[in-house]
């Protein structure tokens, strides 16, 4: 599967030193292409960035737009969940049928989709009020 080895390898290049916990995500575009991210921490620890953010990061760099599906993968025990601020991150670009795969490195999977991880997620359209 491209995005499981696209994440496998990126995840190696996260910069982990003060959680030690690499991760990694790769998604597939609408488009077709496949763009990834890691983990970039910092000293000053809420100004770390996840991995998601990081793939996302990427695709909008490229000038691709939209996602039609997610992997991640971490050295965890359980499939690798992503957090709440990355959650909504992917929904702002994916529908909520996308499929997000969550990985261990240990080759454990669970799959879910955008609106399994974000129920009742918040959209432009709860600021229309025309
Ligand atoms: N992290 C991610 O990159 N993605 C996730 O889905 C979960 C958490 C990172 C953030 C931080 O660098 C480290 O994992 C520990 O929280």
């Amino acid at each position: 599967m491209a995005l499981l080895q696209a994440a496998t390898a990126v995840r190696e290049r996260a910069y982990a030193p003060y959680s030690r916990f690499k991760v990694g995500a790769a998604l597939r575009s609408t488009i077709g292409t496949v763009h990834v991210g890691c983990n970039v921490e910092n000293v000053a620890y809420p100004e770390g960035t996840c991995a998601e953010a990081g793939a996302i990061a990427a695709m909008i760099a490229a000038g691709d737009t939209a996602i039609a599906e997610v992997l991640v993968i971490a050295d965890s025990p359980d499939p690798v969940p992503p957090c709440g601020g990355c959650r909504q991150k992917i929904a702002e670009f994916a529908a909520q049928d996308v499929r997000v795969t969550l990985c261990t490195i240990d080759g454990k999977q669970k799959v879910m989709t955008v609106a399994d991880l974000l129920p009742g997620v918040f959209t432009a359209a709860h600021m229309d009020r025309t």
